[in-house]
């Protein structure tokens, strides 16, 4: 069987991503920043899914242990074809706010884990697809999120250098989402608020996303395409974060 490698699976989005995989009849290598009920919970309904699936443990903030994590888990599977760069932080504070500490938290766990990884995917796996996980914000100049946005800005621009030196081994896509999940400390309401920045007028589903994955899998002749899953949010130049999250 398949396996795929999910960054940051143990909820959310990075959750759905793996279940997804599951049912298509991937095995799966789940990454957490730390073993909790939910990653075990995660782990069990793979178990029960029938495929073979373990989880492993790194913090990206620390990069001395992300390069051993391809190491780990190419141990433990033998027909890796996808990796999943889910895994970010999303931390509110425009340029003049930004903590030194955040920003270097932030570009640790957004870009150069994820870059590491690639390194290594392609040294050690050199087979498959790299799906990047960015933001529909990478195309409109928002300060609100800025260390965390011009971390995309970064993890989008190595996803095109990325499909262009390694094409002929490894495709290396992105998917761009826009309004989808709340934010840490937030409900529905935020996604329906914030609805009207969108030109569809609504906030989509982790089910759009998977069917943009699903295009890319099934596609071998798409490389270094950035699909966003945005209602066209992206291209609209007016839009304003609004400065607090409400
Ligand atoms: N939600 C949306 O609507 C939306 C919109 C645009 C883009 N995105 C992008 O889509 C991806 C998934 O979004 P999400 O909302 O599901 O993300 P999330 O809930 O914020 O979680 C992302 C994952 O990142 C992992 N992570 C955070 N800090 C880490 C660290 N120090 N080391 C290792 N892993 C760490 C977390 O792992 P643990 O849980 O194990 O700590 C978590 O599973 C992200 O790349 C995000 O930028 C999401």
């Amino acid at each position: 069987m398949p396996t795929a490698i999910i960054t940051g699976g143990a909820v959310r989005l990075g959750k759905s991503f793996a279940l997804y995989l599951a049912s298509k009849g991937y095995d799966i290598a789940l990454h957490f920043s730390k073993m909790r009920p939910e990653a075990q919970s995660v782990l069990d309904q793979l178990n029960g899914m029938g495929v073979k699936s373990k989880g492993y443990t790194c913090d990206f903030s620390n990069m001395e242990n992300v390069e051993e994590l391809l190491n780990k888990i190419s141990d433990d599977f033998s027909d890796i074809t996808l990796l999943i760069n889910s895994a970010a932080n999303f931390i509110q504070e425009n340029i003049e706010e930004t903590k030194s500490q955040n920003l270097l938290d932030t570009f640790h766990i957004n870009l150069f884990s994820p870059f590491i990884l690639m390194r290594e995917y392609k040294k050690k796996i050199n087979q498959g697809m790299i799906v990047n996980i960015l933001d529909e914000r990478i195309l409109r100049n928002v300060p609100t999120f800025a260390a965390y946005s011009v971390s995309k800005v970064g993890l989008a621009h190595l996803t095109r250098i990325a499909a262009i030196e390694w094409g002929t081994q490894v495709r290396v896509n992105g998917i761009a989402p826009g309004l989808i999940l709340p934010p840490a400390g937030q409900d529905d309401s935020y996604l329906k608020r914030e609805s009207k920045h969108v030109p569809t007028g609504n906030h989509g589903s982790p089910e759009n996303l998977i069917n943009g994955l699903n295009y890319l899998i099934e596609n071998s002749f798409v490389n270094g395409e950035i699909l966003f899953i945005d209602g066209g949010e992206s291209l609209n130049p007016g839009y304003t974060f609004p400065q607090q999250l409400q």
